[in-house]
């Protein structure tokens, strides 16, 4: 998601700055955004020397300082509060007192992460889907102090991007993951009790709900552990026992099989 972030924002004229923890999975997002864009220059929709401009306006670092002057800052860490609420920690500290601090979080709640900052009001949901080139929608948040201010310059940018900003309230999964996770969980509680083999889960759902993909195949794109974080947020935070994550999905992500990341999920790759 954060490379995908990043080339939307270069794309559209910015200059970014990507940070990952590690060297090595900033070449991984560099390579997925030179083939992303790849894919645009073999259509002739996009010229070479364009690619190579946008290319060269990130910056990527392991390190937090450069962040400093940053006018927007998106979060896409792993989904976890304690990581998230850490990092809008750091952030409020070094980033400009003006700067605003979004997250890419798919269920966690923002006004939890703007309690983490002395500035809550300019704390935002910016909720892209993925693949973040290709997907129009960014589901913008807002936590309880979230400021007028605030979210118009959060539309204003996703406009730029070239996206459409929908609004909804801060609440558990807000719109897209409620509706979403209870889909995927309920397909494999399907799979689960051997209702159907995966193909026809997927098939069914393609086929008969004109769904782009199905929602096993769906799941695996996404990753599992996502699923699974989702899921527990919306059965914690909601208290209802409908969100209870399918037992096949834990164990899915106890053995590891996480999806296309990992080269095997509910199917292989
Ligand atoms: N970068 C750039 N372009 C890409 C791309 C990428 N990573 N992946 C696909 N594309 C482009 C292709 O070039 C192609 O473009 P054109 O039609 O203009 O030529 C187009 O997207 C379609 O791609 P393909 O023909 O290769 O494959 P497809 O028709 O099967 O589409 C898909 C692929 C767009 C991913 C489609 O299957 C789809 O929409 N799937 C559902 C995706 C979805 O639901 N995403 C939301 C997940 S939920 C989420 O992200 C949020 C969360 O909190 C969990």
């Amino acid at each position: 998601m954060g490379n995908g972030i990043a080339q939307v924002a270069a794309r559209a004229g910015y200059r970014v700055v990507m940070r990952d923890v590690e060297e090595e999975f900033l070449e991984r997002g560099m390579k997925a955004i030179s083939s992303s864009l790849q894919r645009d220059v073999d259509k002739e929709r996009l010229k070479a020397e364009e690619k190579q401009a946008i290319i060269e306006r990130i910056n990527t670092t392991t390190g937090l300082d450069s962040m400093a002057q940053a006018s927007f800052v998106v979060e896409a860490i792993t989904e976890r509060f304690e990581a998230k609420q850490e990092v809008f920690r750091a952030l409020d500290e070094l980033v400009q007192p003006e700067g605003i601090l979004a997250s890419n979080t798919s269920s966690i709640s923002i006004t939890k992460l703007g309690a983490a900052t002395r500035r809550p009001d300019k704390v935002i949901g910016m909720h892209f889907m993925n693949p973040v080139p290709v997907m129009k929608l960014v589901e913008v948040i807002r936590g309880i102090a979230t400021s007028d201010e605030t979210l118009e310059r959060t539309r204003g940018l996703t406009e730029k991007l070239g996206k459409t900003a929908l609004e909804c309230n801060d609440s558990p999964g807000f719109v897209s993951n409620r509706v979403l996770m209870p889909m995927i969980n309920e397909a494999i509680f399907a799979l689960h009790e051997s209702v159907a083999p995966r193909e026809s889960i997927d098939g069914i759902m393609k086929l008969g709900m004109n769904h782009p993909m199905g929602p096993l195949t769906l799941a695996d794109f996404i990753g599992l552990d996502v699923c699974l974080a989702i899921l527990n947020v919306l059965h914690e935070e909601l208290g209802d026992p409908k969100y209870r994550p399918c037992p096949l999905l834990k164990k899915y992500v106890d053995a590891g099989w996480l999806g296309k990341k990992t080269g095997r999920g509910f199917y292989e790759y």
